[in-house]
This record gives structure tokens, C-alpha cells and sequence, in this order.
């Protein structure tokens, strides 16, 4: 069904195919509720991109929910615990002890295929390289889209739509500029990720605290590493050769890991900017926000994609209140119900960006600061309660 081009109406019509737009459609589906789903990639694109990897239990259970969670059962891994480090010496944060959670770790690529492949079996489109995507009318009763489709220009009528388009989307900018709230933190620095097909360090993560900067030691499955290293924002990876990579990773985690690292080739690298965004509201009439679309957090703390499936789990249960008992009150409180969880992710990855880089402009003061706070980290069960409760997700 993928490509067909005489669609004109839906109930929900979803912008963006990536983890947002899809889970939301199958969740909805799944309730009896039509979606039409437009994306501005090609799904080979989609799925070519290295994202997140860390899992909050709330997420897994709504990819079970949506009916794409089976391949995650099996092959995602749960990890009860990570390790932080401090000067090239190591201490655990033990998740399950102290909380009694845990997290899995499993790909934003493959759960993003999963959820295409749980689309396919939907028989519900999604209709892949749209172009010039206009909303319209959204704060009235009869909001529709307009695009470009394979050379033709389409219009989609719907009841409600769903702007899951990430950061660079349009769906925000269709909010009148005189409603929209915007706050933000750009930090002064990116982090530089390699993909590379050696075992992983660590059995679990470590995020690492140095003089030289801040360094993630992270992994895919037992035969697929991810590691991260903070640079300067003016660095580019051509500077940065897979040796001097990992020259400098051995250099800022603990000594152990340093001396067992397994290094190889890197099958991809890229520098991604650290940014905190949030706009507000959530909603303007019949158009919601979702994901990354509405907000953006530096991936220190694991939260975008977590996030971006809280407002999903809203989102989903107010259309489906909607639709099945004409009980609108999800709805009109979607946007304050969302922004208070998304306001304490942004509060949790703010404090672990600002707690492990090292910053340009760090006072002698700050840097002690720093330290404190690590050294309490290490010896009060209550500090690491409060980042494992965190960590592991808060309720939604
Ligand atoms: P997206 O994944 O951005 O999906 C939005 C989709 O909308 C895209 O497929 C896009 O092509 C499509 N789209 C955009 N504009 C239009 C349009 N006009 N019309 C139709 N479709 C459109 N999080 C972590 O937790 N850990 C990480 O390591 C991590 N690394 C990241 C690295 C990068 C480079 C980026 C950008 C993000 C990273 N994140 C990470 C964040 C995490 O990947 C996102 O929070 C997550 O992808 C959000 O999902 P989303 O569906 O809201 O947005
Ligand atoms: C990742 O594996 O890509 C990853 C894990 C944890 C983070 C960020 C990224 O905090």
C-alpha cells in the first residue's frame, strides 16, 4: 500500500515517519483510529540514521503495545546499572538495587524498522519524499495538509494533525509566532560518535567525567560499539581519524577499560550539536506537537527518543478518548500534561551535561563544584537514587 496517491481524507493525518509519527500510528491504528503518515525521506534514509540506543521501561512497553516489540524482546539487552567515571576511575550507579528498574538497550534503527515493518502489516500508508508540506487551517474544525506527492500536488482533509517532524520540521512554525514560547540553551561543544564493529568495553555504559572532556563508552549488541567523545564545536570529523579517535577515548575513560578497549574501524561518524529546546504549547487547535518537534535534549541523559514516546503515550490516549468516548479532555489538556514530564527530562539531561563536560568558560570555583557533586554522587545512596529514578524514567 506503500505510494498510494488517491488519499484525501483521514482521521488523524501524522508528520514524520520517524519513532514519534510511527508509534503514534500504530498505537493508533491499533485502537481502530485511521492515520495517513507523510515523511519527507526515503524510508532507506529513515532508517540509515545512527541515534539513540538506551530504552526506558515505559518506552519498551509502549513498542510491545504498538505490536513491535517482539524482535526488542528478544534481542534488546537490559541493563540494571551504568557506570560513571571521574578522573579515569570508575564507580557503578546500581539501577535495580535502587530503584528497581531497569533500561534496554536496543537502536532507534532498529526500532524505527520495526515500527515500519508493524506499518507494512497495518496495510496503512505512509508516503515517503513529500515535499512543501503546508498546514492549514488548524485552529479550525477542518484542518487539512497540503503537499507534493511523487510530482503532484495533494491535500490531505483530517480531523487532527499530528506534527511528529523533528526539530526541523514545519509543523512549529505553523503555530502563530505571537502563541509560540520558545526556551533555549545551546552548549558550547558536540559530541563525536563512532559506530564500530568491535565488542562493546564495558557490559554496561560508561559516562565519563575528564579533564579533557566528557567521553560515553556505549553499545548496540555484543559485536556493535558506540562511543562518544565531547569536542569543540568548530571540529569536523575529517580532523578526526579513527586512530586519533580512539587515542583520546582511551585517554578520558578508566584505566581498566582503557587497557581492554577493543579498537577497529569505524562504519560511521558524525558530530552532533548539544542543544536544550523547548516550545510552548504542545497544541494550537486541532495540531499537536510531538518529539523533537516540540522540544530537544542533549543526549546525555538518554531522553530524546524517551521523550519523544512520553508525549506519544499522551497524545495516543487523547485521540483515542476522543474517538471512543467523544471525551475531549485529553485533548485540551495534552499540551500541559506533556511539557510537565518534558520540563523534568529537560531539568535530568541538563544536569548530567552540565555535571560530566567540561565547559570553556569554567570558572576554578565551577570546576570544584563539579567535583563535589561527583563526590557526593559516589557516596550518598539518595544522589544516586534520585539520578537512577531519573535515568530509568520517570512515570508518565
Ligand atoms: P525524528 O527522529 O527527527 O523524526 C522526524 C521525522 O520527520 C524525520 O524522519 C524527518 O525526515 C521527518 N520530517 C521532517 N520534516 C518533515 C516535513 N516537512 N514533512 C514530512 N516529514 C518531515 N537521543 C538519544 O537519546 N541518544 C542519542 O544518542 C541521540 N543521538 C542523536 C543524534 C542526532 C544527530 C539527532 C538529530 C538526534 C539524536 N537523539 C538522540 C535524539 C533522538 O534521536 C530523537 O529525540 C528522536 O529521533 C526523536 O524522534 P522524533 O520522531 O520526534 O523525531
Ligand atoms: C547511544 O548509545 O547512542 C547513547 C547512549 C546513551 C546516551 C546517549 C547515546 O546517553
Amino acid at each position: 500500500m506503500n505510494g498510494s496517491t488517491d488519499i484525501r481524507r483521514t482521521q488523524v493525518a501524522i508528520i514524520g515517519g520517524g519513532p514519534a509519527g510511527l508509534l503514534l500510528g500504530q498505537l493508533l491504528e491499533r485502537g481502530g483510529v485511521d492515520t495517513v503518515i507523510i515523511e519527507r525521506r526515503s524510508r532507506e534514509y529513515v532508517l540509515s540514521r545512527i541515534r539513540a540506543g538506551v530504552l526506558e521501561a515505559g518506552t519498551v512497553g509502549l513498542l510491545r503495545e504498538a505490536g513491535a516489540g517482539e524482535r526488542m524482546d528478544r534481542e534488546g539487552f537490559e541493563h540494571e546499572g551504568t557506570y560513571l567515571a571521574v578522573a579515569n576511575r570508575g564507580f557503578r550507579i546500581d539501577f535495580k538495587r535502587l530503584t528497581g528498574g531497569s533500561v534496554t538497550v536496543y537502536g532507534q534503527t532498529e526500532l524505527t524498522r520495526d515500527l515500519y515493518e508493524a506499518r507494512d502489516a497495518s496495510g496503512r500508508p505512509v508516503l515517503h519524499e513529500v515535499e512543501q508540506v503546508r498546514i492549514h487551517d488548524a485552529d479550525s474544525a477542518s484542518p487539512w495538509i497540503g503537499f507534493n506527492y511523487q510530482g503532484r500536488q495533494q491535500r490531505l482533509d483530517c480531523d487532527y494533525i499530528a506534527g511528529c517532524d523533528g526539530f526541523h520540521g514545519v509543523s512549529r512554525g505553523s503555530i502563530p509566532a505571537e502563541l509560540l514560547r520558545e526556551f533555549e540553551r545551546v552548549y558550547p561543544f558536540g559530541w563525536l560518535g563512532i559506530l564500530s564493529p568491535t565488542p562493546p568495553v564495558s557490559d554496561e555504559l560508561i559516562y565519563a567525567s575528564h579533564e579533557r572532556g566528557f567521553a560515553l563508552c556505549s553499545m548496540r549488541n555484543p559485536r556493535l560499539s558506540r562511543y562518544y567523545l565531547q569536542v569543540p564545536l568548530q571540529d569536523s570529523v575529517e580532523q578526526w581519524s579513527d586512530r586519533a579517535f580512539w587515542d583520546e577515548l582511551r585517554r578520558r575513560i578508566p584505566h581498566a577499560a582503557a587497557e581492554s578497549l577493543v579498537t577497529g574501524e569505524s562504519i560511521e561518524k558524525s558530530i552532533a550539536p548539544l542543544r536544550s529546546y523547548v516550545a510552548e504549547p504542545m497544541r494550537w487547535g486541532r495540531l499537536f506537537l510531538c518529539g523533537d518537534a516540540a522540544h530537544i535534549v542533549p543526549p546525555t541523559g538518554a531522553k530524546g527518543l524517551n521523550l519523544a514516546a512520553s508525549d506519544v503515550y499522551y497524545l495516543s490516549r487523547a485521540l483515542l478518548q476522543h474517538y471512543r468516548e467523544n471525551d475531549d479532555h485529553g485533548i485540551e489538556t495534552y499540551s500541559e500534561t506533556a511539557l510537565a514530564r518534558v520540563w523534568k527530562a529537560e531539568r535530568f539531561s541538563w544536569y548530567m551535561t552540565r555535571l560530566l563536560h567540561r565547559f570553556p568558560e569554567q570558572s576554578e570555583f565551577d570546576l570544584r563544584m563539579q567535583e563535589a557533586e561527583l563526590n557526593y554522587l559516589e557516596s550518598s545512596a539518595a544522589a544516586q537514587t534520585a539520578l537512577a529514578e531519573n535515568y530509568i524514567g520517570l512515570p508518565f
